[in-house]
């Protein structure tokens, strides 16, 4: 148990080992956190979410140790992902009367996951809950990022407690952003939106707008996720906002896969082209490249340049990989062109141009059709493409 204020306690599990989250869709090399949380009230002691399901024996050996499984009052369970309702079914085994708050969402989500009936009051916007001393007041937040998410505000300690929102996947021995790396934790931040929160990135900007508006004061964020804000702790929502409204940097990535580098001398033409104009240019190889990573950068990329050989008159596995990816980001703003080398049909550049547009990027140019090999005249027309694209983006 870590006193993170007064009569506030983190009661979490770091997972140092873990490097794949949501299966294997998404890489941790930095490991991760599940953030539990104690507050102490007058009235009640609040345990707020629990942790994965692996770690539910010393979870709970833990919380029993430290506080007393006996002297939690009720359990408030802010969303259901197993990577935080994983040890209720042995918590609620040891206190089966246990009172558990949370939306009329997560009630249905514990039930169609763990098959049990719990002892569950469903909160809403509004809602409040007196522990003595302090009051929380639940905000329901869907989508951010699942339908029974919702935030916890404590009253009296200007506290946020928003489970998955302003997380990232960084586990550190330290508590607070003002202790860790500031490039890791930024990269670990951006990753994270780009890749589990930019499709919601609507209800974002509206769950922001909502919470300022109520004028609450915000001393501290606690997330489910990485280190707990504590020094200027709105630089997370200001972020988060200017993540959502179809961010961009000056930048464009170049992501192409190559079977015997014909493609990727035209990426790297292109790349030429783009840098001529001042913009940065990222050549990112996909088959080559976690896709965790490439999706940040398409996310962070104001133009996207998708290159693939065409193979048995498609595209390679690593780029069909990538393009369904980008697509389930639903970004905004963007605007893209394909390319692609071949031999004999060819069809690879109009079916990744087909995938840029499905994914809601802007065709910009092209496709440009390669026939193998590109000679000096085509790597001039491809460096000149590259900067009228780049140009067209300012
Ligand atoms: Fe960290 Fe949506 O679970």
């Amino acid at each position: 148990m870590i006193k993170i204020r007064e009569n506030l306690y983190w009661v979490g599990i770091k997972d140092w080992e873990l490097k794949k989250f949501h299966g294997d869709e998404f890489t941790t090399e930095n490991g991760s956190t599940y953030n539990s949380y104690l507050i102490k009230g007058e009235k009640k002691t609040v345990l707020v979410d629990t942790c994965w399901g692996p770690f539910k024996d010393e979870y709970i050996a833990h919380l029993e140790s430290s506080v007393g499984l006996a002297n939690i009052d009720c359990l408030i369970c802010q969303h259901t992902e197993t990577d935080h309702s994983g040890a209720m079914v042995a918590l609620l085994e040891k206190l089966p009367d246990l009172p558990v708050y949370c939306t009329a969402k997560a009630k249905q989500f514990l039930e169609s996951q763990y098959h049990r009936e719990w002892n569950c009051t469903i909160v809403k916007t509004g809602d409040k809950l007196d522990i003595g001393g302090y009051e929380l007041l639940f905000i329901e937040a869907p989508m951010l990022h699942w339908p029974d998410s919702m935030f916890t505000y404590i009253n009296g300690m200007a506290t946020l407690l928003p489970n998955d929102a302003f997380g990232q996947h960084y586990v550190t021995g330290k508590m607070f952003n003002d202790e860790v790396d500031q490039c890791l934790l930024w990269q670990e931040c951006i990753k994270y939106y780009a890749n589990i929160v930019s499709p919601y990135a609507k209800m974002v900007k509206a769950k922001i707008d909502q919470f300022r508006g109520l004028g609450l004061p915000v001393e501290m964020i606690c997330p489910s996720h990485g280190i707990i804000w504590r020094e200027n702790p709105m630089q997370i929502i200001d972020k988060y906002e200017e993540w959502s409204l179809s961010y961009k940097e000056d930048q464009v990535l170049i992501v192409y896969d190559t079977m015997w580098q014909e493609t990727r001398v035209m990426a790297e033409a292109l790349a030429r082209g783009v840098e001529k104009t001042g913009m940065t240019a990222k050549v990112v190889n996909a088959a080559r490249t976690d896709e965790t990573h490439v999706l940040t950068d398409v996310f962070r990329s104001a133009g996207i340049l998708a290159g693939s050989p065409t193979i048995n008159n498609g595209i390679s596995h690593a780029m069909a990989a990538v393009m369904e990816g980008v697509k389930h980001l639903k970004l905004t703003g963007k605007q893209g062109a394909a390319f692609g080398s071949y031999g004999w049909s060819g069809e690879g550049p109009a079916i990744l141009q087909a995938r840029l547009e499905e994914a809601g990027v802007k065709i910009a140019g092209g496709p440009l059709k390669q026939v193998h090999l590109p000679r000096p005249e085509d790597i001039a027309r491809l460096e000149e493409f590259g900067q009228q694209f780049a140009e067209g983006l300012k």
